[in-house]
């Protein structure tokens, strides 16, 4: 890590704190604000600049753990809205009375009791990784697998009009998911959270209007 003065910071076009203090800052302030990861500040900029989810919505949120998404999506739709997530890890955290969890491989979407709800979904959230291997390709190319089984939930479950949001590491394929996205709605955009650590490959398409068929 580079050494920096005492006192000196440097400044990213949000106006915070740059580089390895910005992310400290937002770890701290996640757990302040008990989130159980910084990750919530993605979402939270995703909702403030597209308003991708609305009170009363159903959600589906893939790759749910630690949880920080539900906690999150729970506020913005409310009581009347309900958040359902799945994760092949288990979420520990105390969940809010409007949020169901269920541990499982997005693969295996058998559990009739959980999906039948989850059915005419208003949205659909990934935000899974897989785990990293260090090589950019592999890593690239399982997370493109990903976001193609996140796909295969949005032509199953979400409504017409219905918005997804999908988190991608750029690589070969990306170009191939953004084209099949943008045949399932009728808007999308990519977009790169501030709270993105500076170094990631990571990048989010957000897609508003699913088209009906
Ligand atoms: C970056 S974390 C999600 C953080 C979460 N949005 C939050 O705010 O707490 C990515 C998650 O994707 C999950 N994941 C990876 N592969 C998966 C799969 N095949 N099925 C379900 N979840 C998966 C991982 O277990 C991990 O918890």
């Amino acid at each position: 890590m580079a050494a920096r003065k005492r006192g000196a910071k440097s400044v990213n076009r949000s106006g915070a704190a740059g580089g390895s203090k910005w992310e400290d800052h937002l770890t701290r302030r996640a757990r302040a604000e008990n989130y159980p990861a910084r990750s919530v500040y993605k979402l939270k900029e995703i909702q403030q600049k597209f308003r991708i989810i609305q009170k009363g919505d159903v959600v589906l949120d893939l790759g749910c753990a630690p949880g920080s998404w539900l906690l999150y999506a729970s506020k913005q739709t409310g009581p009347k809205g309900h958040v359902f997530g799945i994760d092949i890890q288990s979420v520990a955290m105390d969940l809010p009375a409007n949020v169901t969890v269920i541990q499982k491989d997005i693969l295996d979407m058998t559990d009739q009791a959980f999906f039948d709800p989850v059915s005419g979904c208003r949205v659909v959230l990934s935000d899974m990784a897989p785990a990293t291997t260090g090589r950019k390709d592999v890593d690239a190319f399982r997370s493109f697998e990903l976001c193609r089984m996140a796909l295969e939930t949005v032509d199953r479950f979400l409504v017409a009009n219905g918005h997804f949001v999908c988190k991608i590491f750029q690589g070969n394929d990306f170009a191939r998911f953004e084209k099949q996205v943008k045949q399932r709605f009728k808007e999308s955009r990519v977009f790169k959270p501030e709270s993105c650590r500076k170094q990631s490959k990571e990048i989010y398409i957000i897609a508003k209007q699913k088209r009906s068929t």
